[in-house]
Order: structure tokens, then C-alpha cells, then sequence
């Protein structure tokens, strides 16, 4: 049958019925709330390139994350901003770092029984030269060096759980680093950890913000021999598949909207739990279009968070998270 018997407009003529048949659906659960802590007190620092994404103190990050259980948003992402860099990423992993600090304030607060916590475990942040793993010297320039980072690494994600990370993120795209961080937290007895890899991390140019929110700029060169080319999707299900046999117990990729065929595939392909980094540049760029009064704000944001569900993502890391959660 066909038309005009067939008219599929007839379930959509109105909002209960468009309900009824709805087939994805978007819950505050399901979204990840960014958090960018940050050394001082009271400190509440807009991030320029972001409106609405702050760095904050630890005690300002408690009075967040108390926010954001209040909205029922599913966890936080937390990232740091140390006192000082260094070429070994100090702050990353020593125990009073800004992070593990932040987790111990969290752990204490209201918000710690009603949100997962995230621990991002990567170097950038720490480092002098901003790179994701050990810089070293060649002739004909540098290298950041792989094996040497993967210590450093299972040293952040152990010092992190430790401190109370829920979850241990790592971001840096170094081979190797999950079964190295499997390896050292059970080694400290944190069996109980899991592992959320960054399994498919694309170099991106929709990072830009974020750097400015994490000062985590490369001082020089940049990621592309680390992060994954944008043109590769099989060599992206070979990322999930290795990390996947190395211990990884969730897989997260970003960016999203680019990608989001990745995101499908990978949710075909593989039975681990998935999320999606809706990450700084494609908020950034809404932001710009909703100040232009180009985009509808609140239609935009569902919308755009509704399609990475679509595609797959059982959860969604997004700094619309506490705006969208009001909004559901
Ligand atoms: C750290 C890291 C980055 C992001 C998350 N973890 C930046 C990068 O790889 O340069 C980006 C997140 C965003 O853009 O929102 N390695």
C-alpha cells in the first residue's frame, strides 16, 4: 500500500502522538558536564572563547558539580589548569595536583553519590610544550616519544583513582597507554577503576577553545602525529578494537558532529558502552551563531545533542550539559 492510504503524517499531527513514536530519546543522564578546576579560591574565570565555560577553583567546582546533580546530569569531565609546568607533567600525576585535589573536595561534597566523576588523564595540560606525551630532541627536529609517556600516564590515571576519580579518561592517543594504565592501577589495587578511552580521537581544528579553557596550546609543531587523520574510519574501529583488547571498558570519540558515521559504525560493531565528545569548537561555534541570532538557542541544542544520541552515543560529554538538562 501506498499513497494515499499510506500518510505518514498521520503520527506526527500532534505532540502526544510525535512522543508516542519518538525513537531516541536525550535524559540529563545522559550528558557529561565539562569541568575546568583551577588553582585560587572564589576564582570563577570566563573562558574567551566560550561563553559560559569558566575555570574554576576547587571550591567554585564543588558549588558546580552541586548544580549539575541537582539538574540529574550523569558526571563530570575534569580537567586541570596546574600551578606550573613542567617537560616531565608534574602536576598530571603528583598526588596534591589540582585534579586530584579538586576529586578529594568532590568526594566530600553532596554531589559525589549522584555523579560519576571523570578523571581526563593526559599530559598536555602539564607539560611545557602543551604535547600529549615526552618530547624529545632529533636532528631533524623532535619526536614526542611514545613509550616513555606510557609511566607517565599509568602514573596520572593511578594517582587520579586514588584520589577518587570514579573513572579514569585518557585523551593522549599514545599506543599502548590503556593496557599500561590496566596494568598500574591493578598493580595499586584499583581493580575496581574502569577505563574510558579517548579510543578514537581525531586531530581536530574544533579543539581550538578548548586550549584556551585548558591552556594546552602545543608550544610547537602539532597533534597530527598522535591524533588519528580525519579522512580514516577503518583505522578508527582498529583503534576501538585494540583498545577494547587492552582493558578498556568504555570507548569515547570526538569530535562528534564530524563524525558522527564513526559513531554509528562503532555502535554497531562493538558491545562496550560509548560516548560521544561533543567537543569546545562545535559549542563554540553555536554560541557564535545563537549571539548572532542566526540559530534558535534551545532548538539547536537539543538538536544537535538529539543526533549524536541518534547515531549512537549512549552518553554525551558536552558543555551545553547544565543549559540542555534545564531544557529537558
Ligand atoms: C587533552 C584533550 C583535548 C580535548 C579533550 N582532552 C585537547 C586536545 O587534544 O588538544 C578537547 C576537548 C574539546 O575540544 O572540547 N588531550
Amino acid at each position: 500500500m501506498s499513497f494515499p492510504e499510506n500518510r505518514l503524517r498521520r503520527m506526527r499531527r500532534t505532540e502526544p502522538l510525535r512522543a508516542l513514536v519518538r525513537e531516541t530519546t536525550l535524559e540529563p543522564g545522559d550528558l557529561i558536564h565539562p569541568v575546568f578546576i583551577c588553582p585560587g579560591e572564589g576564582v570563577r574565570l570566563p573562558v574567551g572563547s566560550m561563553p559560559g565555560v569558566f575555570n574554576l577553583s576547587i571550591d567554585e567546582a564543588v558549588r558546580d558539580a552541586e548544580e549539575a546533580a541537582s539538574l540529574g546530569i550523569g558526571g563530570l569531565l575534569l580537567f586541570g589548569l596546574p600551578d606550573s609546568k613542567d617537560e616531565e607533567a608534574t602536576g598530571a600525576w603528583s598526588d596534591d595536583g589540582i585534579v586530584q585535589r579538586g576529586l578529594r573536595a568532590l568526594k566530600q561534597s553532596s554531589a559525589a553519590n549522584k555523579l560519576v566523576l571523570i578523571a581526563d588523564v593526559c599530559l598536555c595540560e602539564y607539560t611545557s610544550h602543551g604535547h600529549c606525551g615526552v618530547v624529545v630532541q632529533t636532528p631533524s627536529g623532535f619526536e614526542i616519544e611514545n613509550d616513555p609517556s606510557l609511566a607517565l600516564l599509568a602514573r596520572t590515571a593511578t594517582s587520579l583513582a586514588k584520589a577518587g576519580a570514579d573513572i579514569v579518561a585518557p585523551s593522549d592517543m599514545m599506543d599502548g597507554r590503556v593496557a599500561a594504565i590496566r596494568r598500574a592501577l591493578d598493580a595499586a589495587t584499583l581493580t575496581q577503576t574502569p577505563i574510558l578511552s579517548y579510543a578514537s580521537k581525531f586531530a581536530s581544528a574544533f579543539y581550538g577553545p578548548f586550549r584556551e579553557a585548558a591552556d594546552s596550546t602545543p608550544q610547537f609543531g602539532d597533534r597530527r602525529s598522535y591524533q588519528m587523520d580525519g579522512a580514516n574510519f577503518r583505522e578508527a574501529m582498529r583503534e576501538i578494537d585494540l583498545d577494547i583488547e587492552e582493558g578498556a571498558d568504555m570507548i569515547l570519540m570526538k569530535p562528534a558532529m564530524p563524525y558522527l558515521d564513526v559513531v554509528r559504525a562503532a555502535r554497531d560493531r562493538f558491545q562496550v558502552p560509548m560516548g560521544a565528545y561533543q567537543v569546545s569548537g562545535e559549542y563554540s561555534m553555536l554560541q557564535a551563531a545563537f549571539e548572532k541570532g542566526w540559530l534558535d538557542r534551545n532548538r539547536a541544542i537539543l538538536e544537535s545533542l538529539i543526533g549524536i544520541r541518534r547515531a549512537g552515543a549512549d552518553f554525551i560529554v558536552t558543555y551545553f550539559a547544565k543549559e540542555a538538562a534545564k531544557l529537558l
